[in-house]
């Protein structure tokens, strides 16, 4: 189906939430656009695209089939890959759980100090209220309460969970401001709501507890980090408990299903990548063996080989306190387009920015990209995980 794709702007600091989580909109023009996307997602079955404080998300009605089935259409995604659930209140959480089921103490734990906020969590999929097209036929669901007030109150005004991937086409960067959503999706969806560039500007973290040892298994980095998580667990422990360990999937942990299947975190499909090749610059650690480090000024003749007859034009995003980029700055027969990530002790701020930076990048029409390394703690463990997923191509570029 053919749109006209509209634009509708939403004033999140105009929204609130009542103790019985229920939203309260003061800006009455924020209010129609909320009611118009509403209306599309409910009454038409379309989908949506909406900020969340993650990235921005295409939702449609979780609990309807066909209407779920728009998101596989529209980003061109594998029908095998399940979608997160995303709720407004803990109301509409239990709605959604099988009766039986018990919260374990570590969910408690977690909801508590993360909801709502980026981190997804499994649950185990009542077949009788979740649609298989949703899970994947997998035996559980994944769900999340965002904290972006115009993605709480959109699935508030809808009434009824709604299914939200990440608004891009299947394998690209995923969108961080509402203009991303339309320069990848304009004339596929009806609405984008636009609540400016998101907070996070990586995907949540999704955290499989449902084992027998009662440890929290990481399947995806994400917004909340493992420092975080850790604490609560140990913050929260009554007296004498085990503290559940918290384990990264392919640091900590591998499992033979998870590997197959396309679940996060799998690796069937290509994922985060701009339409320019990437290359990822790795600077402090040794290269695997048989590969040769590379000094910069090598670096830089490999690239300037890529064109010929013109000045190659390189996307380069690096930390700002970074020497290689100062190296490789110095050299003016390329074409520089630098965008800045934050310094190297700003994990949070590299978070926010890197889709923007690969998009924003692709957009000016470089030639490559490159992105140098950052450490794997707090964010960056998410930073590094979106990062070696983009790059089709490693360097290791020796400093000395
Ligand atoms: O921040 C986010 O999570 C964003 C915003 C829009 O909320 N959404 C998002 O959705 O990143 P998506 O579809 O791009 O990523 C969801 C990930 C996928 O890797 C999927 O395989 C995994 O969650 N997933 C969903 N259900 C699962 C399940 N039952 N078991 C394991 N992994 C699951
Ligand atoms: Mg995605």
């Amino acid at each position: 189906m053919a749109f006209s794709t509209q634009v509708l702007n939403c004033d999140a600091s105009s929204i609130t939430f009542s103790a019985d989580e229920q939203p309260e909109v003061a800006c009455s023009d924020t209010l129609r656009s909320l009611k118009e996307a509403s209306h599309y997602l409910v009454d038409l079955l379309q989908p949506v695209a909406f900020p969340t404080e993650t990235v921005y998300g295409l939702g449609a009605l979780a609990l309807d089939s066909a209407a779920a089935s728009r998101i596989f259409s529209t980003k061109g995604r594998p029908p095998d890959n399940p979608l997160i659930v995303h709720v407004s209140s803990s109301l509409m959480l239990h709605s959604l759980l099988p009766p039986n089921f018990i919260l374990p103490p570590s969910y408690e734990l977690l909801i508590k100090h993360f909801w709502p906020g980026p981190l997804t969590l499994l649950f185990p999929s009542d077949p009788t209220l979740i649609p298989s097209i949703i899970t994947a036929n997998q035996p559980t669901v994944a769900i999340r309460m965002p904290s972006h007030p115009v993605a709480r109150a959109l699935i508030a005004i809808s009434n009824t969970p709604l299914a939200a991937p990440s608004a891009n086409s299947s394998g690209k960067p995923s969108p961080t401001r509402a203009e991303h959503v339309l320069r990848d999706l304009d004339g596929k969806i009806g609405i984008i709501l636009d609540g400016g560039p998101c907070e996070v500007g990586l995907e949540s973290t999704v955290v499989d507890g449902l084992r027998e040892d009662g440890d929290i298994r990481i399947l995806r980095p994400g917004g909340v980090t493992v420092e975080a998580i850790e604490q609560v667990l140990r913050d929260g422990a009554s007296d004498g408990a085990r503290i559940p360990k918290v384990l990264v999937h392919r640091r900590d942990f591998l499992d033979d299903t998870i590997e197959q299947a396309p679940t996060t975190p799998g690796m069937k499909y290509r994922h985060y990548s701009p339409s320019v090749p990437v290359t990822l610059l790795w600077t402090t650690s040794s290269p695997p063996s048989g590969v040769e480090p590379v000094t910069p000024a090598a670096l830089l003749d490999s690239v300037k080989s890529l064109v010929v007859g013109r000045s190659v034009k390189v996307g380069i995003l690096a930390p700002a306190d970074s020497s290689l980029l100062q190296l490789l700055l110095a050299d003016s027969t390329v074409t520089w387009h630098q965008y800045g990530l934050g310094s190297k002790s700003e994990p949070s701020i590299t978070a926010q920015r890197l889709f923007d930076g690969l998009l924003t990048l692709e957009k000016e029409g470089v030639d490559i990209i490159m992105i140098e390394e950052v450490g794997e703690e707090r964010e960056g463990l998410a930073i590094m995980n979106r990062v070696k997923k983009a790059a089709g191509e490693c360097r290791w570029v020796s400093m000395a």
